[in-house]
């Protein structure tokens, strides 16, 4: 009898980890390592949408990132805005509905203005949905649910109170999360929602990445058993 597979997830939350020590290879600098990331972004949008893919949680930028050095900083914020303004122009064109999950405090102005401006132009969209982890930490997340509980004056919380409060609500947990280059750690992405969800990790550095690994962390997921803590 054939082993039952699991579907399609509809959630894929994604770590893209390595582009520095993708340019280090090269003996460039981190930031073209950056840039050819931003690039893997994009061929991975375009799969994750030709594959059907209902949401995708992509870590850009964590809270703990900004102790990096104040240049390498400045390369990332640029190529977000640079990301946001391309993202703008072909908002209607891919059917793409843009999310935003951090705090917004730290990050330019000029960027939260161009994040609201694409999250409003992309509201109706009905295509993949692209949930951008910026300035994000998933202990900030659980803090921020809890401080909004206590306004709200509940004295007992279950967890779908807490679940309920999280920055983007209505997205259900990832059934599967990718860290690529080699990492095999969660640095504060996504703890309340990952319970249980399935890890794939693979040394391919993020630069590197593409449809073809997609598919591969897609075909490892679908041979998982996924218990939730039955038999
Ligand atoms: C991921 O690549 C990009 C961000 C964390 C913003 P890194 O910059 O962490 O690359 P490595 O880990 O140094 O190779
Ligand atoms: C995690 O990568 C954050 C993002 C991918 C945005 P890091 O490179 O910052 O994680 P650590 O420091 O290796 O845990
Ligand atoms: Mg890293």
């Amino acid at each position: 009898m054939a082993e039952k597979q699991n579907a399609l997830p509809r959630h894929i939350g994604i770590i893209m980890d390595g582009n520095g020590r993708w340019a280090a290879q090269r003996a460039l600098p981190r930031s073209a390592g950056h840039r050819e990331g931003a690039k893997a972004v994009k061929r991975t949008l375009e799969a994750a949408s030709q594959l059907g893919i209902a949401y995708l949680t992509l870590y850009a930028f964590s809270t703990e990132n900004w102790s990096r050095p104040p240049e390498e900083i400045q390369t990332l914020m640029d190529l977000l805005e640079k990301t946001l303004d391309e993202y703008q122009k072909s908002a209607n064109k891919k059917d793409w509905r843009v999310l935003i999950s951090g705090e917004r405090d730290r990050l330019p102005a000029a960027i939260v203005a161009k994040m609201d401006a694409l999250v409003r132009a992309t509201a109706e969209n009905k295509g993949l949905t692209v949930n951008l982890a910026l300035n994000y930490g998933a202990r900030q997340e659980i803090a921020h649910a809890v401080n909004r509980l206590i306004k709200e004056g509940l004295q007992t919380v279950t967890p779908q109170d807490i679940s309920l409060r999280l920055y983007q609500p209505q997205i259900p947990d990832p059934e599967l999360i990718i860290r690529t280059s080699g990492e095999e750690r969660l640095s504060n992405f996504l703890l309340w929602q990952a319970a249980y969800s399935e890890f794939y990790f693979t040394p391919v550095l993020w630069p590197d990445f593409n449809a073809e690994e997609l598919q591969k962390a897609l075909e490892d997921y679908r041979a998982r058993k996924r218990r939730f803590g039955g038999v």
